[in-house]
């Protein structure tokens, strides 16, 4: 068997979750659900927090938000020390709403608005990672009128090909983000930061991609992160305080997937900044890291309700469930590959090679091969690994409601995300008073 967190097999032989039966939890709170297990995000956040200490290294571990942005979560993250990374005036306003310390949020994004920014200025946070040129200007300005030296760190890409989803990779000297190390952009950033008055240049960060199984490709980035804080010394006389070597450490999907431990990924990320620094002759900067994924995703379990079984002899059998494309959309995007078990049969074997389609008007096959103990009409599927990037990326496709989300511990369920009614879907839509006769197209 395989599992999660507190994921576990309970006396009725249903699949547990922080203590809670998954099919009661699927009769109180109807499907779709997602599940989230507090004592693994907690874990997940120490655990990372721990092995910086470990290393006898001073890092801010900062929770990227965009994997699950939602007030409870965010508190969680604030409660155990974290910052908070944020990518929109939306994920920002989530956090100051969970009251997350303004001098811990760092704001990502590479067209950041001069409302957003502005938002930003005024509530105080504590790092704008800046992308870009026009940014440098906007945000100058902005600080300047508020009266306040805004700090700042400088987002570089350091050309790295990291073997993940093409659609995920942001290393590369071909991506929108950055300023490319490769060509002397960053360098050029770095001398023009430093000429704003109203900026306070900390240092500079990268992120490579996400769901990336190999440290090698984090080393890599390290290292010629470091080797460009050298560059800086020697042709700027400068050091910085910062160094932030972003997110993307990947999970255990499926059974057979081994990411890094996060005491192995932070090893071999301070063991290489080490050999660098000592190389070159710097000082250990404060670290920092971005994780999203890897402190939330094995957390999230989504339980559907088997609907329609089509049999389709000597071909394939296809199970559907009653949410898909619109509350999972990494399948379809990224190829995403998921485990699933039936959650009511828990206790029996899960052997009957099936297809998982979800609902919608497509083809959304959310897993295309799953073994499921007989599935029938009525039963819960669990489908792991679904606390990043889902909830997070849910729309309304086909007018489905985004589902609620539970957080589960010890035997308790709250709810953290209520699920839409049909009356939230259809409550932006009007009617121009010239379509509102009925008959307007009578011919
Ligand atoms: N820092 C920055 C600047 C990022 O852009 C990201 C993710 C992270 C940190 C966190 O990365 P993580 O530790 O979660 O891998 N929707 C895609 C993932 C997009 C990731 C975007 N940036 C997916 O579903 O796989």
């Amino acid at each position: 068997m395989f599992f999660l967190g507190t994921q576990k097999i309970n006396d009725a032989g249903h699949l547990e979750i922080g203590g809670c039966d998954c099919v009661e939890l699927a009769q109180e709170y109807a499907t779709p659900l997602f599940v989230m297990d507090e004592a693994h995000i907690r874990a997940q956040m120490r655990t990372m927090r721990a092995a910086f200490e470990a290393q006898g290294v001073a890092c801010h571990v900062i929770y990227a938000s965009k994997a699950f942005p939602c007030l409870a979560i965010a508190r969680i993250a604030a409660q155990e020390g974290l910052w908070i990374d944020v990518a929109s005036a939306g994920e920002l306003l989530t956090a100051l709403r969970a009251d997350f310390p303004a001098e811990r949020i760092v704001f990502h994004g590479n067209n950041k608005s001069v409302e957003e920014l502005e938002m930003a200025v005024r509530a105080n946070i504590g790092r704008v990672i800046v992308d870009n040129f026009d940014e440098l200007e906007m945000l100058d300005t902005i600080a300047g009128e508020a009266g306040v030296k805004q700090s700042i760190m400088l987002r570089l890409t350091p050309r790295v090909d990291a073997h993940t989803h093409r659609l995920i990779q942001t290393g590369r000297i071909d991506t929108k983000f950055g300023f490319n190390i490769d060509g002397g952009g960053a360098r050029r950033a770095v001398e023009t930061a430093l000429g704003k008055a109203n900026l306070e240049m900390l240092g500079v960060g990268c992120h490579i991609g996400s769901q990336i199984l190999d440290a090698p490709f984090f080393t890599l980035a390290a290292s010629i992160m470091v080797e460009f804080l050298a560059q800086v010394r020697d042709e700027l006389g400068v050091e910085f305080p910062d160094l932030d070597l972003g997110g993307g450490l990947g999970i255990r999907y499926l059974p057979d997937q081994s990411p890094p431990s996060m005491d192995e990924y932070v090893g071999t990320l301070v063991g290489t900044v080490r050999e660098q620094l000592d190389k070159f002759g710097l000082q250990m900067p404060h670290l920092a890291v971005e994780p999203g994924r890897s402190l939330v995703g094995e957390a999230g379990t989504t339980l559907y309700s088997v609907g329609t079984i089509k049999r389709i002899p000597n071909v394939r059998t296809y199970v559907s469930v009653d949410g898909g494309l619109s509350d999972n959309p990494r399948p379809a995007l990224y190829e995403a590959r998921y485990f699933a078990l039936n959650a009511s049969k828990a206790n029996q074997e899960q052997s009957s090679r099936v297809a998982v389609a979800g609902k919608h008007c497509e083809t959304d096959v959310l897993i295309e091969e799953a073994d499921l103990a007989s599935p029938e009409r009525g039963d819960i599927v669990a489908v792991y690994g679904t606390g990043a990037y889902n909830y997070a990326m849910a729309s309304n496709y086909n007018r489905f409601r985004r589902p609620a989300v539970v957080l589960v511990s010890e035997g308790e369920a709250d709810l953290i995300i209520e699920r839409e009614t049909l009356e939230d879907v259809l409550s932006h839509d009007l009617l121009p008073s010239r379509l509102k006769a009925k008959d307007a197209l009578a011919v």
